[in-house]
């Protein structure tokens, strides 16, 4: 699956960015509140909105404080995943019952110095694990490959049947890093400047996916 980041698309005409990668399979939707992390982008009325916008199903990545508070409405409002920080709160199973009783599935993040093992045991409570491969904040940055570990071991525990839930990766996938990523067993690539940096970012999700697909047939 292919999560274009909307984070690289023109701000001011986000119905017509969502339509030029109307093949992807997600939307994914940066939501940061310039405490979590140093920047700002936008919040549930962006996201309301671009719900009427778009049939894509949106994948909401909430880069904030007190998610227990902000992550319920997003699923309220419709988004297909929200997607919450580990790093965030002291009680992430807790989040994620109120995100998926609200309707939505519910996904937990880590930052890449995060390490996985003190949360394997609660991932049974969600349907994703989003794996940052940058420092969440910014586009455009490259690539950090040692967090691939984190989505081995993940993969294992899905293919054991021990865990039930989409392995994604966030921050600097592109031509040069989906393989590696695929080759480690991740089910989902946001791709934020490698889709809107392109003439065509349909084109540039279809050709993302065919090389994760041959990458992860190997
Ligand atoms: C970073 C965001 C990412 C960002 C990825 O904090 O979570 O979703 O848009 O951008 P690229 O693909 O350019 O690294
Ligand atoms: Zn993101």
């Amino acid at each position: 699956m292919i999560a274009p980041s909307i984070l690289s698309a023109d701000f001011a005409h986000l119905a017509d960015e969502a339509q030029a990668v109307a093949g992807a399979d997600w939307l994914h939707v940066d939501v940061m509140d310039a405490h979590f992390v140093p920047n700002l982008t936008l919040g549930l009325p962006v996201v309301e909105s671009l719900l009427k916008a778009t049939e894509i199903p949106l994948d909401c990545h909430l880069m904030i404080e007190d998610p227990g508070r902000w992550a319920p409405p997003y699923a309220e409002a419709g988004a297909h995943n929200v997607t919450f920080h580990a790093e965030a709160t002291d009680d992430p199973i807790a989040v994620a019952r109120d995100i998926r009783a609200a309707g939505a599935k519910a996904g937990l993040s880590v930052k890449p110095g995060t390490p996985i093992e003190p949360y394997l045991e609660i991932l049974r409570e969600f349907d994703t694990l989003l794996v940052m491969s940058v420092e969440p904040g910014f586009g455009g940055q490259s690539f950090i490959p040692e967090v691939l570990q984190k989505a081995r071991i993940v993969r294992n525990l899905v293919d054991s049947g021990e865990l039930r839930l989409l392995v994604e990766i966030d921050g600097g996938i592109n031509a040069d890093t989906i393989e590696a990523a695929a080759a480690a067993g991740v089910d989902c690539f946001v791709a934020g400047s490698a889709v809107y940096s392109t003439a065509d970012p349909g084109a540039t999700v279809q050709k993302l996916r065919s090389q994760a697909a041959s990458a992860w047939s190997h």
